[in-house]
């Protein structure tokens, strides 16, 4: 939630930064601002909406756009409406320090009420702005600078935060700090130049040397001199590991894709490729995980698994629990983060829990983490972003290689994290002794196959757009699965409701006679997954009682189906596999469903409205 940039250094700030937020814009897009540093004054401009109309602005100016110190920030609201005012940069009262902030600061009322006691007047209604005069105030009282400004401030701050602090009567230097939200640091030759970001995107095609800040931790960098890493609390210097960045700018472009979205849902044969290169030894019949192999007994000896994810991931959470009770006879729950974490759950050291987090930032998701081990239970991660919070708070893990994900609808997560959780299934299965030698292998190769399949099955995309043609104007949807595909209808109808803004409800199709049959009329087009194996017969009657009721059917059906081509209005078929597999599948035609009703609609497929990419405030 809110994108960060930064730049100090010798060449021009304003395209790094302005570029670097669109990179970011991802992570929120309500408003966008900029301060630029031209060597004497300070320029800030600010807007709601979008980073292309904060350009239509600074391109009205060019003083705007100059100097070589410039800080961004791309919002995605949390305390104050989306407006102008309301927008970062946000400067102190004396108009000396300038403050981008990504979190939440949760005293900030009273620390407002305690600013406002001294003097200060507020033009926003962000904590945000309450911090940068707090920091300022604790400057002026103690005659101290900016970095032992920040650190005293942050120690009386409670909350979360990612801040990047710009003091221009020291302008040769940038303080930053992170507590809950991530920011990264870019290194240019010689300390002749430094980046700061929420990701490395921002600055990747100009050093590949980066550090991450940890939780707790402040920089402060010098222009020519160099970054102190300090901890918060007891001001101890850190040593900050410099890591080569492996991302690479044609993964972070459209690659001539229209959206992000789109590109992603194609680069899914690649990405479960990525993912499961290495692991996966299918003429040995062996999976490889060191993840898991390292810490074997914590899963066999553990009394139940508890998965704890959020949206997307939670749905892929879902199918893990089918996949791993079906194949490895572990029990296991599935808990959705953020109420895990206030519930007061049982956790006891023999429990075993898996997060899943394609950002690796989610902040429920993260606090449900540490309240498992704060219980003494063993705790595994799956995530994508390399280094990311999840991934280090975590004991052990499995990144899941799909390449960063850009759209704000998770497409290439869901079916990379199905895919370790496959692969994790698969292993655990294998050691107990629940699944024979052959059945391993026969999995394993029917694995290796998926990836051709979803490159077979995305050719389908036109008859998918003319369903979606047909559908795109119906206010209500409602998608049907059973057994490892109602997880499937789950997400089908998260992902057409997060991009189209057409209300979609999931359900276990047997569960429709329970209440949501009272909806089905001649009007209502209800998607289902009626794949040849599982439960076919028992969802072909549940077919039958929608088509009894005038319901619209959209099936997803098996190659070479009969019985439901003759009763569904549209039928689209998919390759023929194991039933554990075909989330893998099943899952590819509602991705495409819904990016092309969304594109009907006229709607911002890749950053639709209220959303972010990583929620890191709970
Ligand atoms: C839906 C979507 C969200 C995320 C959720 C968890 O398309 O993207 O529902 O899945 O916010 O995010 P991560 O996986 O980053 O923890």
């Amino acid at each position: 939630m809110c994108g960060i940039t930064g730049y100090i250094g010798y060449r021009k700030a304003y395209p790094i930064v302005i570029n670097g937020l669109k990179r970011l814009e991802y992570r929120g897009y309500d408003s966008a601002g900029v301060m630029m540093y031209d060597g004497d004054k300070i320029h800030l401009s600010k807007t709601k909406g979008k980073v292309s109309d904060l350009e239509v602005i600074t391109n009205k100016e060019e003083e705007r756009k100059k100097g070589n110190i410039g800080m961004g920030h791309t919002r995605w609201a949390t305390h104050g409406v989306p407006n102008d005012v309301n927008s970062h940069p946000h400067f102190s009262q004396s108009g000396d320090l300038v403050i981008v902030h990504n979190g939440i600061i949760e005293n900030y009322d009273t620390l407002r009420k305690e600013l406002i006691s001294r003097g200060y007047t507020f033009k926003s209604d962000t904590d945000t702005e309450v911090l940068v005069n707090f920091i300022e105030e604790i400057k002026k009282q103690e005659g101290c600078k900016l970095g032992q400004a920040v650190q005293l401030a942050l120690n009386s701050v409670i909350g979360a935060y990612a801040i990047s602090v710009f003091d221009k009567t020291k302008p040769d230097e940038i303080v930053i700090a992170r507590l809950g939200s991530p920011i990264a640091i870019g290194i240019g030759k010689d300390n002749s130049e430094f980046f700061v970001a929420s990701d490395a995107s921002p600055f990747i095609e100009f050093t590949k040397d980066a550090i991450y800040l940890e939780d707790e931790e402040m920089a402060i960098i010098k222009l020519g001199k160099g970054i102190k890493v300090r901890r918060i609390h007891d001001d101890a210097l850190v040593d900050a590991k410099i890591q080569e960045l492996q991302m690479s700018l044609d993964q972070i472009e459209k690659g001539g894709y229209d959206h992000f979205m789109l590109k992603e849902i194609h680069e899914q044969p690649k990405a479960v490729i990525d993912t499961y290169r290495g692991r996966m030894l299918a003429d040995k019949g062996m999976v490889r995980m060191s993840g898991i192999d390292n810490h074997m007994n914590k899963f066999l000896n553990a009394d139940r698994i508890i998965i704890v994810a959020c949206g997307t991931s939670w749905h892929a959470g879902l199918v893990g629990e089918y996949l791993i009770e079906d194949m490895a006879r572990i029990p296991v729950e599935v808990e959705y983060a953020s109420e895990f974490r206030y519930r007061n759950p049982i956790i006891t050291s023999n429990d075993v829990v898996i997060a899943i987090s394609q950002s690796g930032e989610t902040a429920d998701t993260l606090a449900a983490i540490k309240l498992a081990k704060s219980k003494g239970a063993f705790v595994f991660g799956i995530c994508n972003v390399v280094g990311s919070s999840i991934a280090r708070e975590t004991h052990a893990g499995a990144y899941t290689h799909a390449g960063p994900e850009i759209g704000v609808a998770s497409t290439k997560a869901f079916t990379t994290q199905i895919t370790v959780l496959t692969l994790i299934s698969l292993k655990l299965a294998s050691k107990k002794g629940t699944l024979s030698k052959s059945a391993l292998r026969m999995y394993l190769q029917k694995m290796q196959l998926i990836p051709n399949k979803i490159e077979e099955l995305l050719k389908i995309d036109d008859k998918v757009k003319e369903i979606a043609a047909v559908y795109k104007d119906a206010p209500n949807c409602l998608y049907l699965g059973r057994g490892f595909n109602f997880p499937v209808a789950l997400e089908g109808a998260l992902k057409l409701k997060e991009i189209s803004y057409i209300h979609a409800e999931g359900y276990p199709a047997a569960e429709m006679k329970h209440g949501p049959i009272a909806l089905i009329d001649e009007n209502m087009p209800i998607f289902v997954i009626a794949t040849n194996k599982g439960h076919y017969e028992k969802v072909v009657s549940n077919i039958q009682e929608i088509k009894s009721r005038a319901g619209k059917i959209i099936a997803i059906v098996t190659e070479g189906d009969t019985t439901v081509k003759e009763i569904a209005d549209h039928v689209i078929e998919i390759p023929e596999t194991e039933e554990a597999l075909t989330p893998l599948l099943t899952t590819i035609p509602f991705q495409l469903l819904s990016y092309h009703i969304a594109v009907m609609l006229n709607k911002n497929v890749d950053q639709p409205r209220n959303l972010a990419k990583s929620v890191t405030v709970e």
